[in-house]
């Protein structure tokens, strides 16, 4: 007996319907439900999910169409350990990606998925990563037993009808397939529990060669989300790869000048760096505006012109709730105002969220992430999970571009990376050409802590091209790969590359730089070098400005003009311990690590020396 379609087969496509048909008969869920993306199908599965007590509805008066989610303690974050690249050799996989032989981990994982969706509906998700339709994007469909993930991807993805329609009979997609692994018996019910499976049963595989993403066990965000860091990132990387692409962990913005001048700027930095905050910032300086295209993941492609052409992939934000306030990301404050899925935030008792860093006191006793009643006094406890979530469209955020759509993308002007460098890296550099800024996106990373990590305090988590947990294959090549998009790409043509740092330390432990909306002060310098006219030096390390040369009109007093001297001075003695820690960085890659970027690692050493 076959499994019952639970609505009627969308699609004639009979590849795609015998694949669903193969892991239903694995899977062996109750019924099948092909998703079709409308606001009816979402209202309804929202409604499920709260009656059966998984999620709790908000105050309709202070938090519209939104509900809270909480998920098991087990189950709050991507789960790094249990990430998978499984190519056909480990060599491919490289020295930065877990690696299990393909044959053996599907063998482990179809046992884990026989039987898995026992007394839950598998739903089919087509899903588009870009504009339907755009030459950027890309087809997928999720197979789920997780009506969350349901909802979540509307939100994150184009899900539906339409993407059917643009695959057609015949069309391309990445097949991926995800189960909380948590059968259910006959009769019993989550009870309002999350279902996940514990965590040495959890499993987050690609399958580059075959382009296959399987995930077992987990319910959260990027785990479960696939169309995100494993589609659009892992995959995709590897596409991109073997196309002549991009597909990069980088924020899109738009940023206008006072003359109505326009730049698009690409910018990548490690999780949890601002990337949100930055994509949406309020700039300082007068009359400059900045506008979102994307704050997570970039996809950029050649143009007829010549130059890199920019989608986001994704259609909403998954955001890291704590820390986000009116004050530090007022846009972002305004996507979640409504219709926005929350997970592992704290309730109030009148029914809305809160959040530590959310800018204002509890208003009162809260319910904690775990369910529990919670006061001010615990606050040894923070309410709300360090990871928790919002999942907000990206057409409410106030400050989305026009063009945040277009199916042709947006043109590149400039690319930023950066980390957290409490010492050595100044607020902001640029590199003398292409190579020179690959070089600068190979060694992105942020200082660690001893309390943070086990590690020494001090010590850089490199963190190349901030793609660390999201590169599909050997990052050695990764590397390569980027030179050859340099070498194909004509010199004036392509992105001016910028390493930045927001997050420079006096000796004393003070912040130097404001950061927020005064880092508009930086990427008006930026635009400016783009432009061709933005005052710069060379030094050893790469262009630099002057210190009259960022605007701090309005921020005199508070970043005087020493501070400012020593934020953008080059800290030789620094520079020369960072080759070290580069050169050991780099023997990890051994031979696959390119040429170009062990002579740019000698030049700059030898720059440095003759300084
Ligand atoms: C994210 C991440 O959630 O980079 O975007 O971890
Ligand atoms: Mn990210």
């Amino acid at each position: 007996m076959g499994v019952p379609q639970l609505n009627a087969i969308p699609t004639n496509h009979q590849q795609l319907i015998k694949w669903i048909g193969d892991w239903a008969a694995l899977l062996k869920p109750e019924g099948i439900y092909w998703c079709d993306g409308s606001k009816e199908e979402y209202d309804r599965l929202t409604r499920e999910l709260i009656d059966t007590g998984l999620a709790t509805e908000l105050n309709k008066e202070k938090r519209p169409d939104s509900v809270l989610f909480r998920s098991d303690p087990s189950d709050v974050a991507r789960v790094e350990n249990n990430t998978y690249i499984a190519s056909p050799t480990q060599e491919q996989a490289g020295p930065t990606n877990n690696w299990i032989d393909p044959t053996e981990l599907k063998q482990t994982m179809r046992a884990l998925y026989d039987g898995a969706m026992a007394g839950r509906t598998m739903y089919v998700i087509p899903f588009s990563m870009g504009p339907v339709g755009s030459p950027i994007a890309k087809i997928g469909v999720e197979i789920t037993d997780s009506a969350y993930v349901v909802i979540n991807m509307h939100i994150m993805t184009r899900v539906g009808t339409a993407v059917l329609d643009a695959l057609g009979a015949n069309g391309v997609y990445i097949p991926t397939v995800h189960s909380v692994g948590s059968p259910l018996a006959a009769g019993q019910a989550d009870n309002g529990k999350w279902p996940c499976a514990p965590l040495d049963k959890k499993y987050i595989s690609h399958f580059p060669e075959t382009r296959e993403i399987w995930s077992y066990g987990s319910g959260y965000g990027g785990n479960a989300l696939l169309g995100k860091k494993c589609l659009a990132l892992r995959i995709a990387s590897v596409l991109a790869r073997d196309e002549g692409w991009l597909a990069e962990h980088m924020l899109i913005l738009k940023i206008t000048s006072p003359e109505g001048q326009v730049r698009y700027i690409a910018g990548a930095f490690p999780s949890a760096c601002g990337k949100t905050n930055l994509a949406m910032l309020i700039p300082t300086v007068p009359g400059w505006k900045v506008e979102t295209v994307g704050d997570d993941i970039a996809w950029m492609k050649f143009g007829p012109d010549g130059r890199l052409y920019a989608i986001n992939p994704e259609a909403g934000f998954f955001g890291v709730a704590p820390g986000t306030s009116e004050a530090s990301n007022p846009s972002a404050m305004r996507s979640v105002a409504r219709d926005t899925i929350f997970t592992n935030v704290a309730l109030t008792e009148d029914g809305d969220i809160w959040w530590e860093g959310i800018g204002y006191d509890p208003p009162g006793p809260l319910t904690d992430w775990h369910g529990s009643p919670w006061t001010a006094d615990n606050d040894d406890k923070p309410a709300a999970h360090p990871n928790s979530r919002f999942t907000a469209r990206a057409g409410n955020c106030p400050v989305i571009a026009d063009e945040w759509e277009d199916p042709e993308g947006v043109p590149i002007s400039a690319f930023l990376f950066g980390g957290r460098r409490p010492s050595t890296v100044p607020l902001v550099h640029q590199a003398f050409d292409w190579n020179h800024g690959v070089f600068l996106g190979s060694i992105v990373g942020s200082e660690v802590t001893a309390a943070a990590l086990d590690l020494k305090a001090g010590t850089v988590r490199r963190d190349p091209f901030a793609m660390l947990p999201f590169c599909g294959y050997h990052m050695g090549d990764y590397f390569k790969h980027w030179v050859e998009i340099g070498a194909e790409g004509e010199a004036d043509k392509m992105p001016k590359i910028f390493y930045v740092n927001w997050f420079r330390k006096s000796a004393d432990g003070e912040w130097l730089w404001p950061g927020y909306g005064e880092n508009s002060r930086v990427l008006k310098w930026v635009f400016e070098r783009c432009e061709g006219h933005g005052k710069a030096e060379e030094t050893a390390i790469g262009y630099m400005p002057p210190v009259e040369a960022i605007d701090r009109r309005g921020i005199e007093k508070s970043v005087s003009e020493q501070v400012m001297a020593e934020l953008l001075s080059v800290d030789r003695d620094g520079w020369l311990g960072e080759v070290e820690l580069i050169k050991e960085h780099f023997a990890k890659f051994g031979d696959r690590l390119p040429e170009v970027l062990r002579e740019q690692l000698l030049a700059l050493e030898k720059r440095l020396k003759e300084s």
